[in-house]
């Protein structure tokens, strides 16, 4: 993973637990109105996925453990895994696009209320993503994927001073092109074409040639109602949209998008169609059901969206009624790593990726807390507007003080811990009980990512290796890592 070239190592910070009485009377864990719905405390899980599902996408009782694991530590609300609205092969992410997705669904409200006794709500990551090919052989690439252009014969004859280059057959031009390297090449293919070479084709949203991206305001709004509708049969207590990263919705956002129709180029384009999905979900939510969103406090990008886009957009959001505002940090695309010949990118691997979830390997200002800032000037923005909606924040919370420190000075209004939670499932419900010293501390250095980023069922190396001899003990593929946290009882 990418780190911040000052590489400082952070120590953890110090923990000073409350006792039950603090706890008790702590802002952390009071409720907090949501839209329709009371939290019963301030504490969110956000959306992970930890690659649980089958390759065909479908329930196994591994997802349930997972979030039943999760539920125990009675956070205000857990936020399933980004889960797909279409149906397409999506490897174990899970989807929720058509009927056959919603008995598997259904069985996850449920154990998440039986966890946690009733005190958990759950929602889920509805995600549209575009297509994503792996990077290609070059032989590959250049014989059949590349379209050959006049531009590349004669910036070829230009490079090599051979005219030859223009009249050619395509086959030799292949051949030859197939020799050059990256430098070389950089004068001969435009930048969709090297990017595609180096790191897999992708599509864009601007990319309005093809049909099916041109037309997708007229499909995703559609789509997602779709998605929203089978969660919501399924008991989910809410839809969280995901509007983060490069995913579909989040690259109309994108100051990159500059689609010459009424979606892209003016950020009120831009937000268009956002705000249409936003709209046709919410014809189906039941008035007693949740409906947020995710999205970008900054993209972290040459050319991105940054912080007076967010704040535009958390205005047109909280103007047509979304119920809460969940901001991360980092599209994550466009600076990701190279990946090697037959690997897709993946998304947290550059410095955009590295804003999302921060390790403690970092610059002079930490991994701690590193984008609350984010959040308050969308909150404080937002409220100033006369819009009261609830502002959720993420990133390297993971002591009761940092949470209970950005909740009193109005910074946020729900602390989300990711990593913390998969370190120790039980903390909020330690933290709350007065047992914070039994909390086991994340260490922020991302192994978890690690497995994530091959695919590999998402564990924490500070449990995955203990007690494996439990009996009938599910274990990961590897059959060396047990798949959730061992128990914990007060
Ligand atoms: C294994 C893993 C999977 C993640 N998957 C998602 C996801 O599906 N959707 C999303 O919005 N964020 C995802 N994230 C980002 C987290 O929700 C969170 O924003 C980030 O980890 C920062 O919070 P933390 O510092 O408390 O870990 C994922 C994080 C991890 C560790
Ligand atoms: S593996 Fe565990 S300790 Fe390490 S970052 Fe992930 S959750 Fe934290």
């Amino acid at each position: 993973m990418w780190q911040p070239p000052e590489r400082i190592k952070h120590a953890l910070p110090v923990m000073n637990w409350p006792s039950a009485e603090e706890a008790a009377s702590s802002m952390l864990f009071s409720p907090i109105q949501v839209g329709p719905q009371s939290l019963s405390s301030r504490t969110w899980i956000p959306a992970m996925v930890p690659w649980r599902a089958t390759s065909e996408s479908m329930f196994t009782d591994d997802v349930i453990d997972w979030y039943a694991r999760l539920a125990k530590g009675r956070p205000g609300a857990i936020v399933v895994e980004a889960t797909g609205i279409r149906d397409v092969p999506s490897g174990p992410l899970m989807r929720a696009g058509q009927e056959r997705f919603v008995p598997g669904l259904r069985r996850l409200p449920r154990a998440v209320k039986d966890a946690s006794e009733g005190e958990t709500k759950l929602f889920i990551q509805l995600i549209d993503f575009l297509q994503i090919r792996r990077r290609p052989p070059t032989e590959k690439f250049f014989s059949p994927f590349l379209h050959i252009r006049p531009e590349h014969r004669e910036a070829l004859a230009a490079q090599t001073e051979e005219t030859g280059f223009e009249t050619c057959d395509e086959a030799a031009l292949r051949d030859h092109l197939a020799t050059l390297s990256p430098e070389e090449l950089a004068s001969v293919l435009d930048e969709r074409e090297l990017d595609a070479l180096l790191k897999g084709y992708r599509e864009r949203v601007w990319d309005t040639h093809l049909d099916h991206i041109r037309e997708l305001p007229q499909t995703l709004p559609g789509l997602f109602a779709n998605a929203a509708r089978h969660v919501l049969d399924a008991g989910f207590d809410g839809v969280e949209l995901h509007y983060a990263r490069a995913y579909a919705v989040a690259s109309f956002l994108s100051a990159l998008n500059n689609r010459a129709d009424d979606y892209g180029g003016s950020p009120e384009n831009r937000v268009r169609l956002p705000l249409e999905v936003l709209a046709e979900v919410r014809k189906v939510m039941p008035p007693d059901k949740l409906l947020g969103l995710r999205f970008l406090g900054d993209e972290v990008i040459e050319e991105g969206d940054r912080l007076d886009d967010a704040v535009f957009y958390a205005q047109k959001f909280a103007e047509s009624g979304v119920d809460f505002l969940s901001v991360s940090k980092g599209r994550e695309f466009e600076d990701a790593k190279v990946p090697k010949v037959g690997e897709a990118v993946y998304p947290f691997t550059g410095p955009s990726g590295y804003e999302c979830m921060p390790s403690v390997y970092s610059d002079a200002d930490g991994p701690f807390g590193r984008n609350v800032g984010l959040a308050t000037a969308i909150k404080h923005t937002s409220s100033k507007a006369g819009h009261d909606v609830p502002v959720v924040t993420a990133g390297g919370i993971g002591t009761f003080e940092m949470a209970e420190g950005i909740l009193q000075r109005g910074e946020a209004d729900i602390i989300c811990a990711a990593r913390q939670c998969i370190a120790d499932p039980d903390w909020f419900l330690k933290a709350r009980l007065g047992k914070g010293e039994s909390v086991r501390p994340c260490e922020y250095t991302n192994y978890c990512e690690g497995l994530d980023l091959k695919h590999k069922q998402v564990t924490c190396k500070l449990w995955d290796r203990k007690g494996l001899d439990e009996e009938g003990l599910p274990l990961d593929h590897s059959g060396r890592r047990r798949l959730t946290a061992p128990s914990w009882t007060p």
